[in-house]
């Protein structure tokens, strides 16, 4: 990767948090009443994301860590919380979004996966921008280059589940979006208004 590239790229405790983000607005939109096929794309959206993450963390930024913390307790327990969340997303795929265990499974994984980012956010995200200075920059850009490696061959399960995942509203406001769009355009090529 380039020395512009690696400007561009954000640094690694950012693309994290970017991370826990994604993952979090897309278990917002999952309500016990959606439609199944909606609830199972959200789901499947939501997992592939933390797969990525997951890895993207433990083969860079774990490492990286490593290197420098003092006090490892957080990192060291991640390595199995992921695990864990490994084990829930097994069980999510093999079930159906009718399946009574269903909801109750997303929830799990989702109250998992907010324990795990309060400590990330709260602990380890300080300490890399504490301890890791002027190498966050570089190891943002290593997470860019290797998440494009992992989503590559993901990239149209990707694609189905986002639009997949929309709800009928979203597709409602996206059309009135280009609508707009198109009416101001063309407002703004009429020849504009004088007081001469
Ligand atoms: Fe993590
Ligand atoms: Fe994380």
């Amino acid at each position: 990767m380039n020395a512009i590239a690696k400007k561009l790229s954000p640094t690694i405790t950012n693309m994290i948090r970017m991370d826990h983000t994604h993952v979090l607005e897309t278990f917002h939109q999952y309500e016990i009443g959606t439609k199944p096929r909606v609830k199972q794309a959200l789901v499947n959206t939501a997992c592939v994301a933390l797969e990525i993450h997951a890895q993207l963390e433990e083969e860079i930024f774990y490492p990286a860590m490593r290197t420098v913390s003092t006090d490892s307790a957080v990192l060291e327990k991640s390595y199995p919380e992921h695990d864990a969340m490994r084990t829930l997303i097994a069980q999510l795929r093999a079930m159906e979004p009718t399946d009574a265990e269903y909801d109750q499974t997303f929830m799990k994984l989702m109250r998992d996966v907010m324990h795990h980012v309060a400590d990330e956010e709260t602990t380890l995200l300080p300490d890399a921008e504490r301890l890791l200075t002027d190498r966050l920059g570089e190891l943002g850009a290593e997470m860019t280059k290797r998440r494009l490696q992992l989503a590559a061959p993901r990239a149209g399960e990707i694609a189905y589940n986002t639009v997949r995942g929309l709800p009928t509203t979203s597709m409602l406001v996206a059309a009135g979006a280009v609508l707009a769009g198109t009416y101001l355009v063309k407002r703004s090529s009429r020849r504009p208004f004088s007081f001469r």
